[in-house]
């Protein structure tokens, strides 16, 4: 049996997701490819760069008895299918921590290997309470993004309806993601503190329906910040999808850049090495907007080019299929 996981990238809506906001991801090319046989009762895991493989017994009951690199992948075995075995190999052409979701993909992996249902957003929800069960209080944007997501389209995604629409991407909308060589790992990152606050935010204001003037119920001027990114970014999304089907680039570009100096300015998410790489990406002839992409801590800057530009670094992605079963 072979599965195919891709990463994906966040075109726009950043932190947004755990707060019922808009997000509009991609699943790229990029990816984790499982090969393996399902049976037995333990989980056997490895990869084909050499790191010390998973050998468990079932059912797994302590997540935290799981060396921390095979503790995603074990809590979404143990949700999946907690007492049926797997031996598989993971092979990866996604960079680790770069914010590309390689989590979600191993995830959404071995989720698929243990019969999850592909393309179902309830195999996302399973993955996501994994991560949970691992330690990392992320939302759902990674796992519906990943496993949801549809070759040469987008998804605008409302997190609290849970709708989402795939939107064309232009076939002259040429996306790059640019490393920053700071490499992030939610677990270590304030995102947990980030959550909290938009938490308290979300106490004092609707923060989907708040307009600006009603942010001005919230005293602390710390949470009032993270509220406004939170409104205006859902703005920016909604726009951006308009921008985007409209084959509007130039305008699409300017609010992945707006994005970036929200998160930058109100959500403190950003570092002065990627604030670096967005000022000098958005100096390049033909680069109509780039923004961090993910948490942020470090990570990715996603650029959006016009279709003959070549960066010459990073990689050039294209919105592809969700994932899926290569063989049984
Ligand atoms: C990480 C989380 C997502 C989302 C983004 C920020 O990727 O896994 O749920 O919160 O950060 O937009």
């Amino acid at each position: 049996m072979a599965i195919w996981a891709p990463g994906r990238v966040n075109l726009i809506g950043e932190h947004t997701d755990y707060t019922g906001g808009l997000a509009f991801p991609m699943a790229i090319q990029l990816g984790i490819e499982l090969r393996g046989r399902v049976g037995g009762n333990r989980l056997r895991l490895e990869t084909d760069i050499g790191i010390d493989p998973l050998d468990a017994a079932l059912p797994i009951d302590q997540l935290s008895k799981i060396p921390p690199r095979w503790r995603i992948a074990a809590a979404t075995a143990a949700r999946a299918a907690p007492n049926t075995g797997l031996s598989a190999t993971l092979g990866s052409t996604l960079p680790a921590s770069a914010g590309l979701s390689s989590s979600a993909a191993i995830e959404a992996a071995v989720a698929l290997a243990l019969g999850a249902p592909a393309g179902d957003p309830r195999t996302a929800l399973l993955c996501q309470l994994a991560e949970h069960d691992a330690g990392t209080p992320c939302g759902l944007l990674d796992q519906l993004a990943v496993i949801c997501g549809r070759e040469g389209h987008g998804m605008l995604i409302d997190f609290h309806t849970g709708h989402f629409d795939h939107v064309r991407i232009p076939p002259d909308a040429r996306f790059v993601v640019v490393p920053s060589g700071q490499e992030r790992d939610l677990r270590s990152s304030p995102y947990a503190q980030r959550l909290a606050e938009c938490r308290a935010a979300a106490d004092l204001v609707d923060l989907r329906s708040a307009s600006f003037d009603d942010l001005g119920a919230i005293d602390d001027p710390t949470i009032r910040r993270r509220a406004r990114h939170v409104v205006s970014e859902n703005r920016r999304v909604g726009e951006f999808g308009t921008r985007l089907a409209e084959g509007d680039l130039h305008s699409a570009g300017e609010l992945m850049s707006e994005s970036h100096y929200s998160l930058r300015d109100d959500f403190e998410v950003s570092t002065p090495v990627l604030d670096a790489l967005v000022s000098e990406l958005l100096a390049t002839p033909g680069v109509l907007g780039a923004r961090l992409t993910g948490a942020g801590f470090g990570g990715c800057v996603v650029a959006l080019c016009e279709s003959d530009v070549d960066l010459g670094r990073g990689w050039a992605v294209v919105p592809s299929t969700g994932a899926h079963r290569l063989t049984n």
